[in-house]
């Protein structure tokens, strides 16, 4: 095995997050399973830990700043150090509304999580990070917040083109994501958007067509491959997507 790596990952209790944890768990390296809810994220790490893994839970509900703090304050009294940082939690609260029926609260609460979210949790571990020898932030994001997949949708997923709260929220992470790349550019630290491809989590009403277990497993790949580029979209396929 390459040298061992501190992992965090965010809402890691379940779906892509989880199983994401499990794959880079199984490689050797040390896995802070990120969850906002106490039961859920100690039963996660435990499961992980049964199967022979280095799994922690850390608190973490990335709305709540004394939580991110708190994380960042547990990992540099455990560890001293973060290697790589996976923003994975998300939610979705669109339920196929058009961008006219959606109410802006819920398009706020949306923004909380899945943009701000990451800012503050990025803001939080940087230092951490800077204190690796080759940092890692990836965001995962999604075909669908692409300018590329907006403008032209494949005529099979038009019905995705409408779903203004997570769309717009992973075009505004994708845009997070290389202003952190640009900012970090003369470090060590590589930052980039990843895709797990279309997974049937409770994310989608489980509708995707691969399983959560083969996301994670194209997530662990890509924030743990040797020599990563940096501001760029990594596609699941291998290479890059189109922004
Ligand atoms: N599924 C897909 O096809 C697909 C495709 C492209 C990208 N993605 C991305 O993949 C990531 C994981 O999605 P998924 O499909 O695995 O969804 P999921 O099964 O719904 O899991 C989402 C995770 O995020 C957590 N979470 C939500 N709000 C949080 C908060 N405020 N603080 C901390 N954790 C929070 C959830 O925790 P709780 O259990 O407490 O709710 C859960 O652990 C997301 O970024 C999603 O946008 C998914």
């Amino acid at each position: 095995m390459t040298q061992q790596k501190i992992v965090l990952i965010t809402g890691a209790n379940k779906g892509i997050g989880y199983a994401t944890a499990r794959t880079i768990g199984r490689a050797g390296h040390v896995v802070l399973v990120g969850a906002r809810d106490r039961e859920r994220g100690t039963k996660a790490a435990a499961e992980l830990a049964a199967e022979g893994l280095d799994a922690r839970f850390v608190r973490l509900d990335v709305t709540d700043l004394a939580t991110v703090e708190a994380a960042a304050a547990f990992v540099d009294r455990e560890f001293g150090r973060l290697d790589i940082l996976v923003n994975n939690a998300a939610i979705s609260r669109d339920q196929h509304r058009g961008p006219s029926e959606m109410p802006v609260a819920d398009l706020r609460e949306v923004y909380e999580t899945n943009v701000l979210g990451v800012v503050a949790v990025i803001n939080a571990m940087l230092p951490l990070l800077r204190r690796s020898a080759a940092g890692r932030i990836a965001n995962v994001s999604s075909g669908l917040g692409t300018v590329a997949f907006l403008t032209d949708p494949a005529p099979e997923l038009r019905q995705y083109a409408t779903l203004l709260g997570y769309n717009s929220s992973k075009a505004a992470l994708n845009a997070v994501t290389l202003m952190y790349a640009a900012e970090l550019r003369d470090t060590p630290i590589k930052v980039n958007a990843v895709s797990p491809g279309f997974c049937a989590t409770d994310l989608n009403g489980h509708r995707g067509v691969l399983s959560a277990d083969e996301g994670g497993a194209h997530i662990a790949r890509q924030v743990t491959m040797d020599l990563p580029p940096t501001g760029v979209f990594l596609s699941e396929l291998g290479g890059s997507h189109p922004w």
